[in-house]
């Protein structure tokens, strides 16, 4: 029998984060998309962010895939095809140490250069010392979950308790006796996630929503070109780099001008 608590908890509570956040997110949208940036700091300093921005986003990457497999997978599915809850765990747990280690000490190296850099340490705001001690506790706690069961391997899985009460969620039957059955480890993780979740919209952390993903795959932008018009002597111009339509061209409405150089017409968001 679940008690109030359980029931607030695991039953009313997602549901409010999912109103905070979708609904924080809409405000933050309409209301302050010139706030909505990275406020990115590399021009202060870049060489220790060269490494410690990499290591945590491509481990926090890691870990969302780990907690989408996870949680999203039902058990029955990865019995089915012959996967053992054994090798699943040793799995789980060797790619999830790894991730969530890798994700730790990119964050601590991000933590130790805004403290330490001088014009990074006064860029930050109480709101970014309050979202890095809510990624610092969440990550902690997660790591915990994991480290945890190497010792109390008596603990009932949490594909068995966790994992069907997040899906349950999504079909609103929230399966609030699963995750009462949970250990402790997990649910205060759970909690710690579930305050991260409502302070995202408010935070930078917004910049997740909208990574600038096809930058991956445009090409180098033209900032500079010959100009016939002001080149004298008799060497012929070569030409330079015809611009292509890219996405990042038509959204920052860059044209053709006539002398064959590329110039900027109407600002775009170039923000950060
Ligand atoms: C409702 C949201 C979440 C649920 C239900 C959840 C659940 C879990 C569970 C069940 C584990 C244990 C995995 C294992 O031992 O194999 C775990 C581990 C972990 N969690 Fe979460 N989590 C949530 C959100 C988050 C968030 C937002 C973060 C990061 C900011 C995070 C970071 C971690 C880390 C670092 C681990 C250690 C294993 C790994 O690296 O994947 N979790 N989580």
């Amino acid at each position: 029998m679940s008690s109030v608590v359980d029931i607030l908890l695991w039953g009313v509570l997602p549901y409010v984060v999912l109103l905070v956040v979708i609904g924080g997110t809409i405000w933050r949208y309409k209301y302050d998309q010139f706030g909505w940036t990275t406020r990115s700091s590399q021009l202060y300093e870049s060489r220790l962010l060269r490494i410690a921005s990499p290591l945590f986003h491509f481990g926090i990457l890691a870990v969302l895939v780990g907690h989408i497999v996870g949680l999203v997978i039902p058990k029955s599915w990865t019995d089915a095809v012959g996967v053992t809850e054994h090798m699943y765990h040793m799995l789980a747990l060797t790619i999830g140490i790894f991730a969530g280690v890798g994700t730790f000490v990119g964050m601590a190296l991000l933590i130790y250069r805004r403290r330490k850099t001088g014009p990074v340490f006064m860029a930050t705001t109480a709101n970014d010392k309050l979202m890095y001690i809510l990624l610092v506790v969440t990550l902690t706690a997660g790591l915990a979950t994991t480290i945890l069961s190497l010792w109390d391997t008596s603990e009932t899985s949490y594909r068995d308790t966790v994992s069907p009460w997040f899906r349950s969620i999504w079909i609103l039957q929230p399966d609030v006796a699963a995750m009462s059955e949970a250990g402790l480890s997990f649910k205060v993780h759970v909690l710690f996630a579930f305050v991260l979740f409502m302070a995202w919209p408010f935070t930078r952390l917004v910049h997740a929503f909208t990574a600038p993903l096809h930058y991956l795959f445009r090409p180098y932008i033209v900032y500079r070109s010959r100009d016939r018009v002001t080149r004298s002597g008799s060497v012929p111009t070569r030409r330079g780099w015809d611009p292509v339509g890219t996405q990042d061209r038509h959204n920052s409405g860059y044209r053709r001008s006539g002398s064959g150089s590329t110039r900027r017409e109407k600002t775009g968001s170039g923000r950060r």
